[in-house]
């Protein structure tokens, strides 16, 4: 079981950018956090990143074409609030979807509350850091599990 952990804009910025909201990890050590988390748990990653949405949404539509992966998290950053391009390309893929946030987005700025990638993903995570996505890579599991059965 293999999962497509995609990271948005700004993201290769963790580490330097907004220490008081994301916290002191580069992007490179949350992934090998992730990375160890899941091999612990049975699941591979494959890691991507870009500030492109247009490279976020070939991403998306390549999940298994590219990556050969069964799942996908998703933290599409600012994009998460207006990008209807990647909400279509997520509807375009049948495998299970996560969105997940670093911050909790709902106690943050109005702009923040809303998701137009949500309705195309099994369920959200935010506001637990490193651990969303871990989190998240757990619930795909779970339903990749529960759909074998
Ligand atoms: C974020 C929240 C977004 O609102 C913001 O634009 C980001 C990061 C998070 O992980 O908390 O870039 O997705």
């Amino acid at each position: 079981m293999k999962i497509l952990i995609i990271n948005g804009p700004n993201l290769n910025m963790l580490g330097a950018r907004e220490k008081e909201i994301y916290g002191e990890q580069t992007l490179a050590d949350m992934n090998a956090e992730i990375a160890e988390f899941c091999a612990a748990n049975g699941m591979e990653t494959v890691f991507y990143q870009s500030n492109i949405e247009g490279e976020l949404v070939g991403a998306v539509q390549s999940v298994i074409s590219r990556f050969g992966a069964d799942g996908i998290v998703l933290n599409a950053g600012a994009y998460t609030h207006y990008s209807h391009a990647i909400g279509d390309a997520l509807a375009c893929v049948k495998v299970p979807k996560v969105e997940v946030h670093i911050s909790n987005v709902h106690a943050r700025e109005n702009f923040r509350h809303l998701s137009v990638l949500a309705d195309n993903c099994n369920g959200v995570i935010c506001g637990f850091g490193a651990d969303s996505y871990k989190l998240a890579c757990l619930a795909i599991k779970h339903i990749l599990q529960r759909c074998a059965k």
